[in-house]
């Protein structure tokens, strides 16, 4: 499977997508990570590892979808199968997420359905919950809406503040967001009308992670 990474900033999710479809992900590889912002430092990594990069300055078009069409055109150029969005802070038009229905996931540092949108751990910290964590779901048009593939939970400390709760999130995504790739790249997983269906394989992989990582 031809992968698409799309980021916008640090790109660490990238980063380990990279990683491990070069260590033990042989059904997916990364052919393109694109970003809509040329100082996105996550470019570096991605043309240190001979990765092709591309960048779209949102900025230059008048409508959302003139850029998303001009994605589009770059991901098909590229031949490109699926998508990842990893920290890809655009909301994309309906077009483009029919376009690539179903072929397109994203992580989102929350247990989705809540605290969708920005500033996540502040709100969590905030909301005094006592759980967080992360979602990888299939991209929908609303924003951080769609079937979810996995999560990982992490218990919220009381003295958690907005940074340490991030860390603590981010390494759950790190081993998260590859599991549910290679969960599609190998064909474990179907989708009937916005309905998972897991194999067997899939479910031992996503308990496998949280067993041993979730709270
Ligand atoms: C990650 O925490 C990711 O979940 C979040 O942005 C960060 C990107 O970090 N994405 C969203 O909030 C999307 N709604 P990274 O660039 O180091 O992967």
């Amino acid at each position: 499977m031809r992968v698409a990474i799309l980021i916008s900033g640090r790109g660490s999710n990238m980063e380990r997508l990279v990683d491990s479809c070069k260590i033990n992900n042989k059904s997916a590889s990364i052919e393109l990570v694109f970003s809509n912002n040329d100082k996105a430092s996550g470019l570096s990594f991605a043309k240190n590892n001979n990765i092709k990069t591309s960048v779209i300055d949102h900025r230059i078009f008048e409508k959302r979808e003139d850029f998303d069409h001009e994605l589009d055109k770059k991901l098909r150029e590229n031949n490109i199968d699926f998508i990842c969005n990893a920290g890809f802070m655009r909301i994309l038009s309906e077009d483009f997420v029919n376009n690539w229905f179903n072929k397109q996931l994203n992580i989102h540092p929350s247990l989705l359905p809540d605290f969708k949108g920005l500033d996540v751990h502040k709100r969590v910290i905030e909301s005094k919950t006592n759980i967080s964590g992360c979602t990888v779901h299939l991209v929908r048009a609303g924003v951080d809406e769609g079937p979810i593939i996995g999560q990982i939970s992490t218990n919220v400390e009381s003295n958690d503040n907005e940074e340490i709760l991030a860390g603590k999130v981010l390494k759950l995504e790190h081993i998260l967001y590859p599991v549910c790739l290679k969960l599609f790249s190998d064909n474990l997983i179907q989708i009937n009308e916005d309905k998972i269906i897991y194999s067997k394989e899939a479910i031992d992989q996503l308990d496998e992670i949280n067993a041993r990582l979730g709270k």
